[in-house]
């Protein structure tokens, strides 16, 4: 949903390369004035070309409430940094995944940005603490880390550092909730968040299978596209699990945990799943969705894969 006209807060956008662009639709998409600003002037052009595209893609595909002329209108492009933090609550940074970059920008930003703005940066890999943690205003520094791209890819992880203020995290919450990018918040930092060790593990053992000769890159992709990944794009890995097994997730632990185990022991991890994981795990599951209703949600999966499948065999986006 987005935010009251009244409240729509201005946003910088720092760096235009993939993910600042991305995010500058986010915002400008919900109403919010933005400030796309890239140091690089040829960059900013070529993101002013590729913004419009995109926004007539998002029209062609009728995944925008209003005309793309009256969304793009609403993105600024600038090159001076103190011109793009004029009027904003909210800075989304989006410079290369460098430390010592971002260390200089979040300085530059926490002596230039009015003390009420919150500081975010799209790292993919560095927490805040990292870059934020010497500064006068750290408390309103954090990450906000997308999927690419964010447009498309509704939900963020909220990683704040041990430093960062909780009424910062609300406001973020909050602030993302309502250009409708469902955030998720991490209850503290760690090494590569969670959508990147997520996909760290799957990637990881994808490089094994073809390493060893088991398998070819296409033949992964293919068995991810069309059954993992489709049936990820209804339900995430745990309801998975809940969904396939008769009696739910702990029965699906009982008689699949040894043997995940044993291939996790293959590739030299050492992380069974305990009864006392198992009963955690479980337990979140049943409060989410009851025991009783296991048939009923396993046919909504199934409709729901229907309805993807007819889209997949009737749309020519997915033709090539
Ligand atoms: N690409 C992805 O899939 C992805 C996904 C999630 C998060 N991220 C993170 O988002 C950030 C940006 O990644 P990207 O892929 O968009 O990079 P990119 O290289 O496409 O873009 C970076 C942009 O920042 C500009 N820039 C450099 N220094 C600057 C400064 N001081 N001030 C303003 N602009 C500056 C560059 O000119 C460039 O246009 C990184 O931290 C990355 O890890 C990337």
């Amino acid at each position: 949903m987005s935010p009251e006209p009244s409240r729509r807060p201005g946003i910088a956008v720092l760096g235009s390369g993939s993910i600042g662009a991305a995010w500058a639709i986010v915002f400008a998409e919900a109403g919010c004035p933005v400030n796309l600003q890239d140091i690089d002037a040829a960059r900013l052009e070529s993101s002013r070309r590729d913004l419009r595209e995109r926004l007539s893609d998002l029209a062609r595909c009728q995944l925008l409430d209003e005309p793309a002329e009256a969304v793009f209108a609403r993105i600024r492009f600038l090159s001076d940094l103190p011109g793009a933090l004029a009027n904003v609550a909210y800075v989304q940074e989006c410079i290369p995944e460098d430390r010592e970059l971002k260390r200089s920008l979040f300085a530059d930003l926490d002596r230039l940005a009015d003390p009420a703005t919150i500081l975010a940066s799209s790292s993919s890999f560095l927490p805040a603490s990292a870059f934020a943690d010497g500064l006068a205003g750290r408390s309103r520094c954090l990450v906000v880390h997308p999927g690419n791209p964010p447009y498309l890819l509704r939900v963020a992880e909220v990683v704040p550092a041990a430093f960062t203020a909780q009424a910062v995290v609300e406001r973020t919450m909050d602030l993302l909730a309502a250009v409708g990018m469902g955030p998720v918040r991490l209850r503290r930092e760690i090494d590569g968040f969670v959508f990147n060790r997520l996909q760290g593990a799957l990637l990881r053992e994808a490089y094994c299978l073809v390493r060893d000769g088991i398998i070819d890159v296409a033949e992964v992709d293919r068995i991810v596209r069309d059954g993992l990944g489709l049936r990820w794009s209804v339900v995430g890995p745990f309801e998975a699990a809940d969904l396939n097994a008769r009696g739910g997730i702990a029965a699906h632990a009982k008689r699949a945990g040894p043997v995940y185990f044993r291939l996790g022991t293959d590739r030299g991890q050492n992380d069974p799943w305990d009864d006392k994981l198992v009963a955690k795990v479980t337990a979140q599951r049943r409060a989410i969705m009851p025991l009783e209703d296991w048939e009923a949600r396993v046919a909504w999966r199934d409709r729901a894969l229907m309805a993807l499948l007819r889209c997949r065999r009737s749309d020519s986006a997915f033709s090539g």
